[in-house]
């Protein structure tokens, strides 16, 4: 089996035993009543509830960390900033400084914007980097040093602090740099995935010097510091950004790339910038949505799945109901092809976004649709160079102020654990990032994704993701969705049925993160479905239809925030674990 084979069947295991985790433990903010009151099986989050702040990631400990940035008087990005840092430490396998994300808010002024903080390829990449003598390509995309793209994170955070933070900087990495220098108890779900992955991180040195003792990897239950890491946050609390971008971090990054034949270079970190960009904005269900453009393809495909189905009365059909299930799977199928042609880097490929959201291209993919048939995918088919004329386009954390504030943010080094490259003497993961390049146009990355030239290797470009931080508002524009996801592509479509359960079928919040999904990316042409998302007369309805219906362990994670009139509400997703918290009172 290829590193590429092993490394799906882990993520979707170790997804799948956090689930069952959660499910078994009545230990933190995922535990509650142990069945959903829709399909009798699936373990619900507990809510939290609180008409102040509010804040969900898939760590307890960071969650605290943004609870304690808001008592301290911060806002939802002060809070949202101290988070990600706390995820950096508490939970390495995706929280991260060698990592990159994307932030969308929504303000209390009423402005909504959307930060890109994503990796990009190296100066010294090129298009054929990862395919071997014969054309076939490599698994140096995944891991080790060739497969990390330039990290964006601390850049973001950074930037995103400078332009709407309130708090002192230093002020707001404090718990973060508290936790790596003090230490905090390793629990049961860091040792599992530790274990789980330990061949893939033991290889390079400054990753067994960190999570190893003696050749075995650290334990449940041991108190565990990370003194590197915490002089790496010290210099980013010194210096702001430079502090990463430049100076001993840079040494030591570049010192690490030497090491193990990378390619990025102190240019590529000089010349790294975080970039405000116009978020995509639509409507569904009289609802604004408001999510992350390119390079992310989280916004427009969701646009694109949410822009079809809104077209059909979702609302009025049973929940998982052959005939709505038939329906989410054909637009999942179209905004994928979609995806997969048009979306690349904007400052490398023209995307055409406004042409793929208009209500005219929209409707046509709602044609297509037979509502007795599915479409086999090789049939929906778009042609990136016949671009259609221009009108004339892995963690999460949900945060709310008191003041009316909302960020979501997603933040990843790609694989668990990343590349398996720890920067010896950083105390941090490099990401593998570059296999969300398409190695090869044509064939299939690490998620299975086919995608094409628009999403190519190029020196400088940043890689497409499909990373989908979104904010939904009510008609008054107050945000009442803050949410996003982890998990590949399956990111876009757990974002679009968290929104359609809460906006089609009025679930409360738990059993809407809860409920079990359904995924379709286009290709390979499967619906996929979590256990208990149909039972089996709708199962035999849909496979009549023509749908390959398979089944899959989790389909992604979700921690979300919703409103309910004066009321935050807030889970974390019970297929990951974490908390959800509420600040306690306005300061
Ligand atoms: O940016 C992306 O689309 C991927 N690198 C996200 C990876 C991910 O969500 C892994 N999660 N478990």
């Amino acid at each position: 089996m290829t590193i590429r084979q092993t490394w799906w069947r882990y993520t979707t295991r170790g997804i799948f035993a956090s689930a069952v985790a959660a499910a078994a433990f009545i230990t933190n903010g995922c535990s509650g009543p142990p069945v959903h009151p829709w399909t009798g099986e699936v373990s619900l989050p507990r809510p939290v509830t609180g008409s102040a702040g509010m804040v969900t990631s898939d760590a307890r400990l960071a969650t605290d960390a943004g609870i304690e940035i808001l008592n301290a008087g911060g806002n939802a990005i002060d809070a949202a900033v101290a988070t990600a840092f706390t995820l950096a430490v508490v939970y390495p396998e995706a929280g991260n400084l060698g990592g990159g994300g994307f932030l969308v808010a929504r303000l209390a002024g009423g402005n909504s914007v959307a930060l890109d903080f994503r990796e990009r390829a190296p100066f010294g990449a090129t298009r054929d980097m990862y395919l071997d003598s014969v054309g076939a390509v490599s698994e140096n995309s995944l891991r080790g040093h060739l497969a990390s793209g330039v990290p964006g994170s601390v850049a973001g955070l950074w930037e995103a602090h400078r332009v709407h933070g309130s708090l002192p900087w230093a002020r707001v990495l404090a718990p973060a740099i508290r936790l790596a220098r003090e230490g905090f108890v390793i629990d049961e779900r860091f040792a599992r995935t530790l274990r789980e992955d330990s061949s893939q991180l033991l290889p390079f040195a400054g990753s067994a010097r960190l999570f190893f003792r003696d050749g075995r990897p650290l334990d449940a239950g041991m108190l565990w510091t990370n003194r590197d890491l915490a002089e790496s946050l010290d210099r980013i609390a010194e210096r702001g950004m430079e502090g990463f971008y430049s100076g001993r971090t840079a040494e030591l990054i570049v010192a690490e790339m030497r090491r193990g034949g990378g390619i990025i270079s102190d240019r590529d970190l000089a010349d790294y910038r975080a970039v405000w960009r116009p978020p995509v904005q639509f409507t569904y269900r009289g609802h604004r949505v408001i999510s992350m453009p390119p390079p992310s393809s989280g916004g427009v495909t969701l646009a694109c799945i949410a822009g079809i189905l809104d077209q059909y009365d979702l609302p009025r059909m049973a929940w998982h109901s052959p005939e709505e299930l038939h329906l989410t799977a054909e637009a999942m199928r179209r905004a994928f092809a979609v995806r997969n042609a048009f979306l690349g880097d904007p400052e490398f490929v023209h995307v055409p976004v406004d042409s793929l959201l208009s209500s005219a291209f929209l409707a046509a993919q709602q044609r297509s649709i037979d509502l007795r048939l599915a479409t086999p995918s090789l049939r929906v088919a778009f042609d990136s160079a016949r671009v259609p004329q221009e009108p004339v386009h892995t963690t999460h954390l949900s945060v709310v102020d008191g003041r009316g504030n909302a960020v979501a943010l997603t933040t990843t080094i790609n694989g668990l654990y990343g590349s398996g490259v720890t920067v010896d003497g950083g105390g941090f993961l490099l990401n593998n990032e570059m296999d969300d390049f398409a190695a090869k146009p044509g064939a299939p990355n690490m998620f299975g994704l086919v995608q094409g030239e628009a999403n190519a290797i190029a020196p400088g470009k940043r890689i497409l993701s499909s990373m989908t931080p979104t904010i939904v508002c009510d008609s008054a524009g107050a945000p009442v969705i803050v949410t996003g996801a982890r998990g590949g592509p399956y990111i876009i479509t757990a974002v679009f049925q968290v929104i359609a359960n809460l906006l089609d079928h009025s679930m409360e919040l738990p059993g809407a993160v809860a409920a079990p999904r359904v995924h379709h990316q286009h290709l390979p042409d499967r619906l996929l479905a979590e256990r208990n998302a149909m039972d089996s007369t709708t199962a035999a309805a849909l496979l009549s239809m023509g749908h390959r219906v398979e089944r899959a362990r989790a389909l992604g994670s979700a921690p979300t925030l919703a409103r309910r009139g004066t009321q935050w509400i807030g889970v974390c997703d019970p297929r990951t674990g974490g908390a959800a918290a509420a600040q306690q009172a306005l300061p």
